[in-house]
Parts: structure tokens; C-alpha cells; sequence
């Protein structure tokens, strides 16, 4: 069947930040034929095209000009079983934490931790989704994917992805160069649970659980999350805009002397990480409102759309907030968000 491409698609429904743009083309795709029938009707274009999952790490600052692909392909199954290690595939377009829920049903532990964080399973390794001490590389097994530019397939497994914080191979080199179908992770039955992000433990006990399971630890964080994070249904954002800032130990000994309050932790050998939720509060923003935006009484670290703003004020407001980061701290904050 020829590919079908829909002209001036409303987007806003699509973006968690619930920017209000137009795609000039818009497709959906469910299944890897699908796909390489769009990306072959595409082989002359020169329009850009944007591959969209749950549109919750976008912000999008004006119609998009060229084709949006959104991926729809679902599926989940285990796909080798050995015992205690378990593969699990998902189709690239299925709901992260349905897969989270899927894996608990089925007794499989691992990304308990990373429960209730939105967006699709494909789009997980573009940044390596981290929360409450795991990341997806602490699970990853390998992803499926098919070249835009002939509409090949491959497969790429772990060691080749370059994970990093809030980073990949994906944000790099391949950026933009393929759609990734499907992913595998490697669970297991043995489960090994990571409580050492300390609202857990205190979450758990709040709930008044001593021995806690795969299940209760998805609770903790649901909970956590529904108590700190806004809910992009009632208030638009795509949470964290920044990523917090690493820095080397001479100047993280620097700044402790000036600011002895400042929140931070080791990361690797000799740098820290530098909560930049705190960095931005201490600047003045948290809770601000500048015109439709601003950032969240909560969780300083999170820009929010209160209803009619533009990508382009909220671009605006995070270019201020790392001005006045830059001039207090001489720290710079980059955005974590892909701002389109
Ligand atoms: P999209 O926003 O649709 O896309 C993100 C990027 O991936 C784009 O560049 C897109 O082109 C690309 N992409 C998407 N799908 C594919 C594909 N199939 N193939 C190739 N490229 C693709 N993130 C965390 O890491 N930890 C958190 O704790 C966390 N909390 C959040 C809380 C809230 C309230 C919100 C709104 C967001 C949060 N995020 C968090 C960010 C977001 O959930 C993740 O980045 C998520 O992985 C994005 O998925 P998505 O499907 O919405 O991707
Ligand atoms: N803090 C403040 N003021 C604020 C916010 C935070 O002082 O307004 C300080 C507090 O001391 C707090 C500390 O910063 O204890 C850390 O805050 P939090 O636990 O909320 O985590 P975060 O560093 O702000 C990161 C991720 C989140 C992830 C949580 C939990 C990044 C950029 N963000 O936030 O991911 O859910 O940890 O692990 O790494 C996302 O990527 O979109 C995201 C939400």
C-alpha cells in the first residue's frame, strides 16, 4: 500500500509541553513495513523529518516544516528465557511505564525504578532515562532500528550506544539518522532491588513496608513522582529542562566554600554532579511566572507552559534562568530538552 501522509496536523495534543504548532506532513506508523514504505516515498524529500514518540522531551518553538513520523509500533514478549535473566522486547511505540507494569505482572525486576516516566519505549535510549539511581543502560540489551536515508535495518546492542547521563550515541553521531522500532532489556527473576535514593527508603516506610517488593518500589516512586512533578495533563511541561551540571572537584571545593548549602554529589572518579533545581531556586525562579510561563513551585528545575505560551517565551525564560545561573555560580546549565 502507498505510504499516506496527512498536510497541517495540529501537533499540541502530541506534546506533553502542549505547544499549539502544525506539522506541514504527519504520518503514523505501527509496524516496521509501514515505516519503510514512508521512509521510501520520502527517498527524494528535503524537507526535515522528526520521529515523534510521546512527545515528552520536545519543545517545539514553531511549525514543524517537514514530515513528522509518529511511531506506533506495539508489542511486548520475552524473547529468551533463561531462568533468572530474562529478555523482554517492547515495540518502540509502546507506553514506557506500560512496559514497567508489564515486567512487575510478570515478576521481572530491574526498571521498577524508572516507573511513571512518560514517553514510548523507542525513545528511552535517545537520552538513557535515569531516575531514583537506575538508568536504562543498567538494563539495556540491544535496540532495533531502520536507517531514514535507505530504510535498512540494524541491530545495535549496549556497548556500541555510548550511554551517559541524560546521553547517547543517539544524540550524537546517529542523531537523526534512524528510527529505532524496538528495544530489548535484560531482566531477571532475581530480583535486586535499589533503594539507595534516599526518598525511597523514606517513602517506604511512610507506607509502612518493611520488606518491599518490585511492586512496592514501583509505588514508592509513583508516589514521589505524583508529589513533586506536574501532571503534563493538567499543567504543561516535559519535565527536567535542564540537565544538572557536572563539574570538577576544585571548582565543586570552590563553590561548597561560598555557598556551604549547595546540593551536590560525587559522579565518576573526581567531578560532581550539581543539583541545578537548587542552583535555579537560589536565583530566584522557583515558583516565578513570567507572562504564560515559568518555573514550577515544586521543582524549580521543571519550565511550565500555563496555558498559551510559545516555545519560543519558554526559550526565553531558560536562556535567562542560565544567565543569571552563569553570573551567580559561574556554573553553566544546558537544556535537557530537545528544543525544536
Ligand atoms: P519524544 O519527546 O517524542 O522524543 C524525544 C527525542 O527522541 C526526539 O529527539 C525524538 O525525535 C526522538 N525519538 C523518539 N522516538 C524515537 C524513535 N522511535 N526513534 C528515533 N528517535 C526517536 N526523563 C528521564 O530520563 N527521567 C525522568 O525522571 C523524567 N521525568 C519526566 C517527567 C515528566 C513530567 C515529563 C513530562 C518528562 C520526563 N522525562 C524524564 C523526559 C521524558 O519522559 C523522556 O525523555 C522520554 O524518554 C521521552 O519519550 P517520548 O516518547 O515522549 O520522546
Ligand atoms: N532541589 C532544590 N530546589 C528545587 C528542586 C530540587 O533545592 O526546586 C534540590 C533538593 O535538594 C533535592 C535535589 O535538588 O533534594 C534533587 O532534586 P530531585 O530529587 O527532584 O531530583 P533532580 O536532580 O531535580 C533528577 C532528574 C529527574 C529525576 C529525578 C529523580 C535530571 C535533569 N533530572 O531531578 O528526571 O526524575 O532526578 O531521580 O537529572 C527528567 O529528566 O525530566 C527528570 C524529571
Amino acid at each position: 500500500m502507498a505510504a499516506e501522509f496527512k498536510s497541517a496536523i495540529s501537533l499540541k495534543p502530541m506534546n506533553t509541553f502542549g505547544m499549539d504548532v502544525h506539522a506541514a506532513r504527519f504520518a503514523v506508523f505501527v509496524n516496521e513495513t509501514q515505516l519503510q514504505q514512508q521512509l521510501e516515498a520520502l527517498q527524494n524529500n528535503t524537507d526535515p523529518i522528526l520521529i515523534l514518540g510521546g512527545g515528552s522531551n520536545i519543545l517545539f518553538t514553531r511549525d514543524y516544516p517537514g514530515v513528522v513520523l509518529k511511531d506506533e509500533i506495539g508489542g511486548i514478549s520475552i524473547v529468551d528465557d533463561g531462568g533468572d535473566d530474562v529478555l523482554v522486547k517492547a515495540g518502540a511505540g509502546v507506553v514506557w511505564h506500560a512496559l514497567v507494569d508489564w515486567c512487575i505482572e510478570h515478576n521481572l525486576g530491574g526498571i521498577e525504578n524508572l516507573s511513571l516516566i512518560p514517553g514510548t519505549c523507542g525513545a528511552a535510549p535517545i537520552q538513557n532515562i535515569g531516575a531514583y539511581g537506575v538508568e536504562l543502560k543498567d538494563v539495556f540489551h540491544s535496540l532495533k532500528c531502520i536507517q531514514i536515508k535507505d530504510g535498512s535495518k540494524s541491530e545495535i546492542f549496549a556497548e556500541q550506544c555510548a550511554f551517559g547521563y541524560r546521553d547517547s550515541v543517539f544524540k550524537r553521531s546517529m542523531k537523526g539518522k534512524m528510527v529505532i522500532t524496538s528495544i530489548t532489556l535484560k531482566l531477571s527473576r532475581k530480583h535486586r532491588l535499589n533503594v539507595s535514593y534516599g526518598a525511597i527508603t523514606q517513602e517506604l516506610q511512610r507506607m509502612g513496608i518493611s520488606n518491599p517488593d518490585i511492586r512496592n518500589v514501583s509505588d514508592a516512586v509513583c508516589n514521589i513522582r505524583r508529589s513533586k512533578l506536574p501532571d503534563p495533563a493538567i499543567l504543561g511541561n516535559a519535565g527536567s529542562f535542564f540537565k544538572n551540571p557536572e563539574v570538577p572537584g576544585n571548582i565543586h571545593e570552590a563553590l561548597k566554600k561560598e555557598f556551604p548549602n549547595m546540593v551536590s554529589y560525587p559522579f565518576g572518579a573526581s567531578t560532581f554532579k550539581l543539583a541545578a533545581g537548587w542552583l535555579i531556586e537560589q536565583c530566584g525562579w522557583k515558583g516565578k511566572v513570567v507572562g504564560k510561563t515559568g518555573s514550577h513551585k515544586d521543582q524549580a528545575l521543571v519550565l511550565v507552559n500555563y496555558g498559551g505560551a510559545t516555545g519560543e517565551e519558554v526559550v526565553h525564560l531558560s536562556d535567562e534562568i542560565r544567565a543569571s545561573v552563569r553570573a551567580k555560580f559561574g556554573v553553566e546549565i544546558e537544556p535537557e530538552v530537545n528544543i525544536i
